[in-house]
């Protein structure tokens, strides 16, 4: 892998993250967020309805050494149900080595969306971490191995800014990690409440297929480009929003 921006050079995906300690000053009220992507040059951020196809194994490295590094993994409910995600460190060491770092072993997983979800997905089946669901809903969730706490939400839906301060202040989430899906991204976008975008451009055409934000924002966002690396054809850019 050779990095491009800044300072260009040889570098590999634990060099560029090693040093990353996005838990560290956080704001007041809020964890930080930082959102991962991944997007076809036609900017599609799905192939045939999954995330999977877009990236390399590289970007697959770049996702797993960032999700070492977050107290939370957010994602919306849209995406629970394509991608079915499992238990998001599965390795007992690795869990060990966040726990040296003063991170929870197991980060929390946070979920937003409807209680229409896979309960039979490795997440719910594994008993390992800890599921918050947001969720205007008033149902039940069926009884899980994997303890989840469910926050109601009245009024129909969500409020990002609401959830967040939640994480902060009862879950003491200093840094969450927002793996999507686009409209989960738009809400973060539009509230101003994204302050890091993590860009695999995959060196793909597919011509049909989501983006990796869907949902007008009231004011286009201005980002200022932190890295770029390349490995082979693929791109691994990081921004901060302005
Ligand atoms: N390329 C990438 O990096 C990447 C990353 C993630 C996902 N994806 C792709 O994106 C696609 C999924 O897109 P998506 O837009 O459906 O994903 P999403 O943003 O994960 O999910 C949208 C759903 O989340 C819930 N939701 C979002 N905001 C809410 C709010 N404020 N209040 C209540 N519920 C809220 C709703 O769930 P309910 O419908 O349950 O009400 C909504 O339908 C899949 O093809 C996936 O593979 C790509």
């Amino acid at each position: 892998m050779e990095r491009l921006v800044p300072e260009p050079g040889p570098t590999s995906v634990s060099d560029q993250l090693g040093d990353y300690r996005p838990w560290e000053g956080p704001p007041a009220d809020r964890p930080r967020v930082v959102l991962n992507f991944a997007t076809t040059l036609d900017g599609r951020a799905s192939i045939d309805g999954r995330s999977g196809p877009i990236g390399s194994n590289t970007d697959t490295a770049m996702l797993v050494g960032l999700r070492k590094r977050f107290d939370a993994v957010m994602i919306g409910a849209g995406t629970m149900r394509v991608e079915h995600y499992g238990r998001v460190i599965s390795d007992p060491a690795v869990r060990e080595r966040r726990e040296a770092l003063g991170l929870p072993g197991d980060p929390l997983m946070v979920l937003i969306g409807s209680l229409d979800l896979p309960w039979d997905a490795g997440l719910f089946t594994d008993g390992g971490g800890r599921v918050v669901i947001f969720t205007a809903d008033e149902g039940d969730p069926p009884p899980t191995a994997t303890p989840v706490e469910v926050v109601r939400e009245p009024g129909g839906r969500v409020e990002m800014a609401t959830a967040l301060r939640h994480l902060r202040a009862e879950h003491e989430v200093r840094a969450l990690l927002c793996e999507g899906g686009p409209r989960l991204h738009s809400q973060l976008q539009a509230g101003g409440l994204a302050d890091e975008l993590f860009l695999t451009i995959a060196p793909k055409l597919v011509g049909a297929g989501t983006t990796i934000l869907e949902g007008a924002l009231p004011e286009v966002a201005e980002l200022d480009l932190e890295w770029l690396l390349q490995e082979g054809s693929e791109l691994f850019a990081r921004y901060r929003r302005r």
